[in-house]
């Protein structure tokens, strides 16, 4: 019941902010027997954000940009094999990796639908869209092309992933605040990285209900409490512990702050929990990204 009342205001925006189809169909995976391909295909495909061509591009230029800002190298695409860490139900960055110049692109995502991805509507709306916002001579028919040939996607969690690797670039986007385990996940990370590899994580570290106050709920309440109430949609590990995670799994990362909202942090009442772990510094980012040094 806490939890109904606790996600409650959630549904609401939602059906606020999202287009009706994508609300009803997403309202309607709720109701038992009634979730299936044809559900999961409606969604993925009246997700107004997701299918938004410009959306994983501008994505990927941001990462490229902060890999030259604080590293002086972008990541180095071209002839990459490359792992993309949840990648979502439409590939996510696939398609502009291989225009890129990406040799070949691995993608780990637990909720892969491959019956989804193949369906031909993909081509027709979300491909389409891509191949126009890329412009000629790409085209949804040669985009399918290429990653009929070239994606490997694994239904895995990154914590347990079935692939030996070796890949030149890892990369995800708003991804590992949502692992089980940040610490096996880093693990397998370094057993799959090749010597030297780049790697570029955009990590979110706020609700991921309300962009406006990305700290409400998290910092009122004990993580056990929070996962309790809301599910465990996010592990709540903090930037410290994202970077103690790679460090201890052997990976010479960076964890920079992307962006903080100091009146968010000023907003929450404050539980001990969170402040006798963490600097209020710590407490106010809200996005970071994980780039490798070398
Ligand atoms: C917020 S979505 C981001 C999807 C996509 N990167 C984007 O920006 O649109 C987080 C993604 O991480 C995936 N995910 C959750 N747990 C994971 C895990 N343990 N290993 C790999 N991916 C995971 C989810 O299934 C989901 O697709």
């Amino acid at each position: 019941m806490a939890n109904t009342l606790g996600n409650l205001g959630v549904y609401l925006r939602a059906a606020r902010e999202m287009p009706l189809s994508e609300f009803v169909a997403r309202a309607a995976t709720r109701i038992p027997g009634l979730d299936g391909p044809w559900l999961r295909r409606k969604i993925a495909l009246a997700d107004a954000k997701g299918t938004d061509a410009s959306r994983m591009s501008g994505f990927l230029d941001r990462l490229e940009a902060l890999a030259l800002e604080h590293t002086g190298r972008g990541l180095g695409i071209p002839g990459a094999r490359v792992l993309e860490v949840g990648c979502g139900p439409l590939a996510g960055f696939a398609p502009m990796l291989f225009q890129r110049g990406a040799t070949s692109v691995t993608a780990i995502e637990p909720d892969w639908n491959s019956a989804l991805f193949q369906h031909r509507n993909v081509d027709d709306v979300y491909l389409a869209r891509v191949a126009a916002h890329l412009g000629a001579p790409t085209t949804a028919a040669s985009l399918r092309q290429r990653l009929d040939r070239d994606l490997t996607v694994l239904k895995s969690g990154l914590e347990n992933a079935p692939t030996e690797g070796p890949f030149d670039l890892s990369l995800s986007q708003s991804c590992l605040e949502h692992v089980r385990d940040l610490e096996a996940s880093a693990l397998t990370l370094k057993r799959v990285l090749a010597q030297g590899a780049r790697q570029a994580h955009l990590v979110n570290f706020g609700n991921h209900r309300k962009r406006d106050h990305p700290f409400e709920t998290i910092y009122e309440m004990p993580p056990e409490a929070y996962h309790a109430r809301f599910g465990r949609h996010i592990n709540l590990g903090r930037p410290p512990d994202v970077a103690r995670a790679f460090a201890a799994a052997g990976l010479d990362v960076m964890v920079i702050p992307v962006d903080r909202n100091e009146a968010s942090l000023a907003n929450v009442a404050l539980h001990p929990w969170w402040a006798e772990r963490y600097s209020r510094e710590e407490l106010a980012i809200r996005t970071a990204i994980v780039l490798s040094r070398t």
